[in-house]
């Protein structure tokens, strides 16, 4: 064991933030720092972001924390890096200048482009390869986007003057200077275009979307050290030891190594992933099919449900309509009525994901009366969060075989207890929260520290704890009529973009 190396560092860009967690020997936080960057919509439904903001957000929240916790860089044995997946960056190789903003994994404006897929029959032999359902939500039709609409992107792509990336492959590349191009194994399933079961790159996928391979990262596995960083960048050469999406990495995290085992994160969407060992199973019930790592030669599989409307439904009601001044006064507000008083709120500010897979459907809230108020739409908004998780583990029990028998919780909301008490009641199924999050900065920590033998498996095990457990209440008599409500929802905001 290397005494001097005390620390594994993990940067987390998710969708709203650049966070940076410092992790000790015993697997605890030593200190932890993020930042918000900005994001534009420049059309409805579009949403993007600047990749050098994002890099330069990351840059300063690793330099602070790193300054603020007091340590050297030189005692930093690895960083594991986990992030947003699907948003899609495309860059000059020569100047590393993007070469139009990094499109955002919610952005909806190459619908009509998988339609016209879709519509010539191309979505069984996508779910085949790639496990993904045709949609916007994956990389390849942004992809095909940005070469379309920079001036000579697809002349340029063809030369291999221009590098595509999801948002790991981008920090790489900016970690080591230049010199790096790669993205791992979970991102890459990510992108439409990576057939999950030969895992490379396809060429009939490839040529589908028009997007030439000079274009593409190198893929790695989720547990090796792939670089280091470069002079000036924390003052040490520091080992990249572990890149992987942050939902997996979540997973991971959780502990959950086991197939059958389920976590859900409540970040700016929610995501559920069932571990389904070293079988990819193919869905019947519009799941997707992912890789949940690669560590050496052994492949895991992952089912997903990816439920679009997450925190970001709570962000909107503070910013958009102004009822509460943080999202965590959600709970506050919601508790202010002892039920929703018949309102019902579908949270498909983005469309919707699993399992309708919508990007035409629209948020919508109904059932107000006069009597309605803001502690009403604050509760409602809380149960359609947690009635489209409760879709999604349905369809995960039904394609599985297996029966949820608890789900392990992580993200930002999983810290509201009166959302996870209704979220439990809602599933009739143990919900627990461990005792470090962030999980998804928690499992590439994990990923990293086996990379650069920091700990065994076993230590990890070993440092996961439960730190809390929700046990269902006995189902109130409205629980079935308010499922029914749902899906009558539902079936009102579908297509209605379109
Ligand atoms: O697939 C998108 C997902 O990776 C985003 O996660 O936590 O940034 O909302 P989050």
């Amino acid at each position: 064991m290397n005494t001097r190396k005390k620390y594994i560092l993990s940067l987390d860009l998710g969708s709203s933030a650049a966070g940076a967690v410092l992790f000790s020997r015993e697997g605890q936080v030593v200190k932890q720092l993020q930042k918000e960057y900005e994001k534009y919509y420049p059309e409805p439904g579009w949403i993007e972001v600047d990749p050098n903001e994002i890099w330069f957000t990351m840059l300063s929240v690793m330099e602070e924390l790193v300054a603020s916790a007091g340590i050297e860089a030189g005692e930093i044995a690895g960083i594991g890096i986990c992030n947003q997946r699907e948003t899609t960056v495309i860059w000059d190789r020569q100047t590393g200048e993007p070469v139009y903003n990094a499109i955002a994994w919610q952005d909806r404006r190459t619908s009509k482009l998988c339609d016209e897929f879709r519509y010539q029959g191309f979505s069984e032999l996508i779910r085949q390869k790639t496990g993904l359902i045709l949609d916007a939500y994956f990389s390849a039709s942004k992809i095909s986007w940005i070469l379309d609409h920079v001036k000579d992107g697809r002349i340029r792509a063809e030369q291999g003057q221009l590098a595509f990336g999801t948002i790991d492959a981008w920090l790489v590349w900016k970690l080591t200077g230049g010199k790096k191009h790669v993205t791992d194994i979970t991102n890459a399933s990510r992108t439409m275009v990576f057939n999950i079961h030969e895992q490379d790159w396809d060429a009939e996928l490839l040529r589908l979307f028009n997007i030439p391979h000079k274009l593409l990262p190198a893929v790695c596995s989720n547990s090796e050290v792939v670089a280091h960083t470069a002079p000036g960048i924390l003052d040490a050469e520091i080992p990249i030891a572990a890149l992987a999406g942050d939902q997996q990495a979540s997973l991971f995290g959780q502990m959950c190594l086991e197939p059958g085992m389920v976590k859900n994160t409540y970040g700016s969407g929610c995501f559920a992933l069932m571990n389904t060992g070293s079988t990819p199973i193919v869905s019947d019930h519009h799941l997707l099919t992912t890789i949940a790592w690669r560590i050496g030669d052994t492949v895991t599989y992952a089912l997903e449900g990816s439920v679009f409307g997450g925190s970001s439904v709570f962000r909107w009601i503070r910013d958009g309509l102004g009822l509460i001044e943080s999202t965590a006064e959600i709970e506050a507000l919601a508790q202010t009525e002892p039920d929703n008083g018949g309102v019902l709120f579908v949270p498909a500010l983005s469309g919707l994901g699993t399992p309708y897979w919508d990007p035409y459907a629209r948020g919508m809230i109904i059932g107000i009366t006069r009597g309605t108020s803001s502690g009403h739409i604050a509760r409602a908004a809380l149960e359609g969060v947690a009635l489209g998780i409760a879709d999604a583990l349905e369809a995960m029990e039904k394609d599985s075989g297996r029966a949820i028998t608890e789900l392990r919780v992580d993200g930002t909301s999983a810290l509201y207890d009166f959302f996870m008490q209704m979220q439990t009641d809602i599933l009739q199924c143990p919900v627990m929260r461990p005792q470090v999050m962030p999980a998804g900065a928690t499992g590439v920590a994990y990923l990293a520290g086996l990379a650069t033998g920091f700990w065994t498996l076993d230590e990890i095990k070993a440092q996961y704890k439960v730190a809390r457990v929700f046990s269902p209440e006995a189902p109130q008599p409205g629980q079935a009529r308010l499922r029914e409500k749902w899906q009558k929802a539902i079936a009102r905001v579908k297509n209605w973009d379109f």
